[in-house]
């Protein structure tokens, strides 16, 4: 294929790949940032909700214990409370409620320990040092971080404190954490999600899932008090992730709930990867569609091209011959009538030779040969200008019914003693399902007789003639092909052979005019012809003609 073809075909295809490339590109970008969107606003309502739901449990555990000990506190006096039996009862009722109890104690305004219920030797054991007491003293009601204690399981204190005749007193309880430490781990969403508590100096309060573990404090950990929850996206850990944080109301402790947001996305990563699969698939299919299509349009603009150019070789050739035609038929009648009279003169001439006694004149003889040869001349001159008026007159062609097999086959009689004599053999190869065409079929017989001529005059003695025919159903495309085993068309003339006057024959041999004539008949008949050499060894020159089957006239 030309490089101009190639480059079209090329320019077809990057303008189809773009317009369909961009705005499925585009589209596919923007679907999935409005996805990414929408997934990570609801991941995040998600969160929030969760955190809102934990704090509010959490809030709801350390109000009611608050409001138990309260209650036991301002609904029995000193007295009652420092009867360790009496401690022990209501302890016991306590722990019927909730299982969470560890021991129960009274402690009066000096740090003493009055009365204790619980599994530890702490009677007697003085306070008035320890943190939390003084925080109970000032504060009223006190909750303290996760300790291990004697027993080494994490626990915390709750307290409260109660005037009573002119002096304070202390009700304090030691409550395990397994309640909120299974709150929490529900809130350990997915794989890579945690959730636990912090303490103001960063102390983790529950176990966290990854890295750490209970009562270790997160370096460098400051974090504002804020009202509500938040969430962000940051790193954590190393990973990508949306963290909810919200600060309880009861305790100073900080709610963190992580989730890992790759793994959150992942069904998005996943439908981003299968649309990129397809959209990849599409792009390959758009790129098979362009360039099919892009062939086929430049396959049928080459051939466009090529008809056009057949087009405007035979115009022109048209063009030439009437032109030529006209220039030709009016030589032709301007010499027809000196030729007449110099025939008529020549005759005259003859005449006067036989009569006079010129007969017996010396010069006799040469004169006799030189009207004999003035007339041969000016016969010879009056065929040719014969056959061009004849070539140039405009012959409407008569329209007839005809078998194509039977004209050739006539054309051949003319022609087969001739053959004969000079050992030449006429293979004919007809299609019989050869249809009747429409046609001039003296004109016609013209042309194949030029033809055979031309055949005959080419293979000179000792060859073949081959006759063909078919019909080509398709293009409704009547073809005779006629070629012979002479020597060819010479190169120097191929190209202009439908030219009158293009001859290699000998002076007085032809004129030159058979093929042009043969030319513009088959033209007339709204065929066409074309003439080559084969490509076959033992073969010389092919003429095709092609005749449409119903007439185009
Ligand atoms: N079958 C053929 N094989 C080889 N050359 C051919 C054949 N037919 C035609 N030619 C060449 O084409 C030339 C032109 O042919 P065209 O029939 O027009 O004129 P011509 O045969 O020379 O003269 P005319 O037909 O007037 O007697 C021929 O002189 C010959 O050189
Ligand atoms: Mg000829």
């Amino acid at each position: 294929m030309e490089r101009r073809y190639i480059s079209l075909q090329v320019r077809i295809i990057c303008a189809i790949l773009f317009f369909s490339v961009v705005p499925l590109v585009i589209l596919g970008t923007s679907i999935y940032y409005e996805f990414y969107r929408s997934y990570t606003r609801q991941v995040t309502d998600y969160l929030r909700s969760i955190l809102e739901d934990r704090k509010h449990a959490l809030d709801l555990f350390f109000q009611e214990r608050i409001a138990q000990l309260t209650t036991v506190a301002y609904t029995h006096s000193l007295e009652q409370l420092r009867n360790e039996e009496y401690l022990e009862y209501i302890f016991r009722l306590m722990q019927g409620k909730s299982q969470f109890y560890i021991d129960l104690g009274v402690i009066d305004q000096n740090g003493n320990h009055l009365a204790y219920c619980g599994p530890y030797k702490l009677r007697g054991v003085n306070y008035s040092k320890a943190l939390w007491f003084r925080e109970v003293m000032r504060r009223g009601i006190y909750i303290s971080d996760v300790f291990m204690g004697f027993r080494q399981y994490p626990h915390f204190i709750v307290a409260v404190s109660r005037h009573e005749k002119g002096s304070w007193w202390i009700l304090r309880a030691t409550i395990n954490t397994d309640f909120f430490e299974s709150l929490i781990k529900t809130a350990q969403i997915g794989r890579g999600g945690d959730a636990f508590l912090l303490n103001e100096a960063g102390v983790y309060q529950t176990t966290p899932r990854f890295q750490g573990k209970l009562l270790d404090a997160i370096p460098g950990f400051r974090w504002p008090h804020f009202r509500g929850t938040r969430v962000a996206e940051m790193n954590f850990r190393g990973r990508t992730s949306l963290v909810g944080t919200t600060w309880l109301k009861t305790v100073p402790w900080l709610l963190v709930i992580a989730t890992d947001l790759s793994e959150e996305l992942k069904p998005l990563h996943q439908a981003g990867r299968l649309s990129l699969v397809i959209g990849i698939g599409g792009v390959l299919l758009v790129f098979l569609g362009a360039f099919t299509v892009s062939r086929i349009m430049i396959n049928q603009l080459i051939a466009a091209e090529r008809e056009k150019e057949a087009l405007d070789a035979s115009l022109l050739q048209s063009s030439k011959m009437m032109a030529l035609g006209r220039l030709a038929a009016g030589i032709a009648h301007e010499i027809n009538n000196p030729l007449s009279v110099i025939k008529e003169k020549a005759g005259w001439l003859k005449d006067l030779l036989e009569e006079e006694d010129i007969a017996l004149s010396r010069n006799f003889q040469e004169f006799a040969e030189a009207v004999e040869k003035i007339e041969y001349h000016v016969d010879r001159a009056r065929t040719v200008t014969h056959r061009l008026l004849g070539f140039a007159r405009r012959m409407e062609p008569f329209q007839e019914s005809v078998d194509v097999n039977k004209i050739l086959e006539e054309s051949l009689s003319f022609i087969e003693n001739e053959a004969l004599h000079r050992n030449i053999k006429i293979l004919r190869s007809f299609d019989p399902k050869m249809p009747f065409i429409t046609t001039d079929p003296s004109q016609l017989q013209q042309v194949f007789l030029n033809l055979l001529n031309n055949a005959l005059d080419a293979v000179d003695r000792n060859g073949t003639i081959w006759v063909d025919t078919y019909y080509n159903h398709l293009r409704e495309e009547v073809v005779i092909q006629i070629s012979d085993s002479g020597p060819g068309i010479p190169e120097s003339i191929i190209d202009r052979i439908f030219d009158p006057f293009v001859t290699t024959k000998a002076l007085g041999k032809g004129t030159g005019l058979g093929l042009s004539i043969t030319y513009s008949i088959v033209q007339k008949l709204g065929g066409w012809i074309t003439a080559e050499n084969s490509r076959e060894e033992d073969k010389g020159a092919v003429f095709t003609v092609v005749l449409p089957a119903k007439a185009r006239l």
